[in-house]
């Protein structure tokens, strides 16, 4: 049987798409393996969001050739495929194929054809993929990534994913309902709903919130998540759909990018810093105890440190537990590139380096104010380093838990004993006296 090696870079639409492609070629008799050396066909799934990403994996590419013995099939597939389409083949001589989100229907014919000896592209939007008929391979059982919408038609000046991912497109409630009833036949009982904006989901006939109540109705699914929202997609009918429906998590992802409404104006985002504060309030008032995590970029073109300032009081004010802070990284073909007065790289990681430090502490803070308190944790595995387990809060807090295997995929309560400031160690909560008599 010939053996496929996938390689995952970026974002969860990324892990979610590798499923798919070891779906497209398990029709083909493919087997997954997790060596490259083993592999008949590498593929490295690429995220093109920021400049470093990319050179990471131009990186990769170097050491993956290493394990291609004659007749190997290298591939570079997803956003920066998508971007660089048949100039990755100039740039790389090694790589035989390179192929864009809308293309892995095609895996099979382009890894016949480089056998053949010829190196192919295909990187043509297609509107109406959602590879319906493709089942993913997953990873897990328990826990589950289910694409319902794919593509962009936002515009944020930095952004290039509208056009890496193409237009945006739903797929039919019905078509997502049956797959994930099928997921919780087989086991599942966490999903997780994908989109670049999630809550603007609409197949012609339902929205986002019909989404939620149909999905979180499922028998036997008991989390539902979704990732990411746009802050200004959270209509009314949303919101109460998330109070409505028992199964979904007190936990968002909300981007924000910036804290200053004159930078949210250059980035073409939907909303001002008080709009924003608006949805904040309007989630914590649908969902009671609802953990809030962001996206920020510091350093756009124009940022001046009195509009940064206004991020980190943002920050403050929100009190977000959690926040994913990237330096701008100019990507060619954006409306940003042509914004004047782009900020100097020193500038950009000193900015970065405070921004961290204010989000740490106020994690920090917020996590040791949860010491004591018991939560229902889903038991994900075993943790990297050490003999325990790793489980997660439905706020998406990370704990480490001392149990057996057989605990993993099972729901458990928890009491945390103490943090990090990130994570958080516990015992089982039906265990109290061992509580005491730890160290
Ligand atoms: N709609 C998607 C956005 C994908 S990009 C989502 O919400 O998940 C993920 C994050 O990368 C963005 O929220 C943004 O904070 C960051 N990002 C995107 N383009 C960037 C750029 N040019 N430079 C730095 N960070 C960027
Ligand atoms: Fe990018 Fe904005 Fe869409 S961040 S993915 S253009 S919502």
């Amino acid at each position: 049987m010939p053996r496929i090696y996938i390689e995952t870079y970026g974002c969860q639409m990324n892990v979610s798409d590798s499923e798919l492609m070891l779906g497209v070629l398990a029709r083909d008799g493919y087997v997954r393996t997790d060596d490259p050396a083993d592999a008949d066909v590498m593929l490295v799934n690429t995220c093109a969001v920021r400049d470093h990403a990319e050179q990471r994996v131009l990186g990769r590419m170097g050491e993956l050739k290493r394990h291609k013995r004659p007749g190997d099939v290298l591939g570079v597939v997803g956003c920066m495929a998508q971007r660089l389409g048949p100039t990755l083949l100039q740039r790389v001589p090694h790589v035989d194929l390179v192929i864009g989100p809308d293309g892995y229907r095609d895996l099979p014919e382009l890894i016949a054809r480089a056998r053949g000896g010829e190196r192919a592209a295909e990187v043509e939007f297609k509107s109406w993929e959602h590879y319906e008929d493709v089942p993913p391979v997953r990873g897990d059982r328990f826990s589950a990534f289910v694409t319902v919408q794919r593509g962009c038609d936002y515009r944020c000046t930095f952004c290039i994913v509208p056009m890496t991912r193409g237009p945006e497109r739903s797929r039919k409630l019905a078509d997502v309902v049956s797959e994930v009833i099928g997921l919780a036949e087989s086991g599942t009982t966490e999903v997780t709903l994908l989109g670049q904006t999630v809550n603007s989901y609409h197949d012609g006939e339902h929205d986002f919130a019909d989404l939620l109540r149909a999905v979180g109705g499922v028998r036997g699914i008991r989390r539902l998540r979704f990732t990411s929202p746009y802050p200004t997609d959270f209509t009314p009918r949303v919101l109460d759909a998330m109070a409505a429906t028992p199964a979904v998590c007190e936990h968002v992802h909300l981007p924000v990018q910036s804290g200053s409404s004159r930078v949210l104006k250059r980035m073409l985002r939907r909303y001002d810093r008080a709009r924003f504060l608006e949805v904040v309030a309007a989630l914590r008032q649908a969902v009671p105890a609802m953990a809030l995590s962001t996206d920020i970029i510091v350093g756009f073109p124009g940022e001046t440190e009195d509009e940064f300032q206004e991020t980190l009081s943002l920050v403050a004010e929100v009190g977000f537990d959690d926040a994913f802070t990237f330096k701008y990284s100019v990507r060619e073909g954006t409306p940003a590139v042509r914004l004047k007065d782009h900020v100097a790289e020193e500038v950009q990681a000193e900015r970065l380096e405070r921004l961290i430090a204010l989000v740490r502490s106020g994690a920090k803070r917020k996590n040791i104010g949860l010491v004591g308190t018991t939560h229902e944790v889903l038991v994900e595995g075993r943790a990297k380093r050490g003999s325990l387990l790793q489980a997660r809060t439905r706020t998406n807090k990370i704990a480490l838990v001392e149990g057996p295997d057989d605990w993993i995929g099972t729901y458990r309560r928890v009491r945390f004993t103490g943090t990090t400031g990130s994570t958080f160690t516990s015992w089982p909560a039906d265990q109290a006296s061992r509580e005491v008599v730890a160290p």
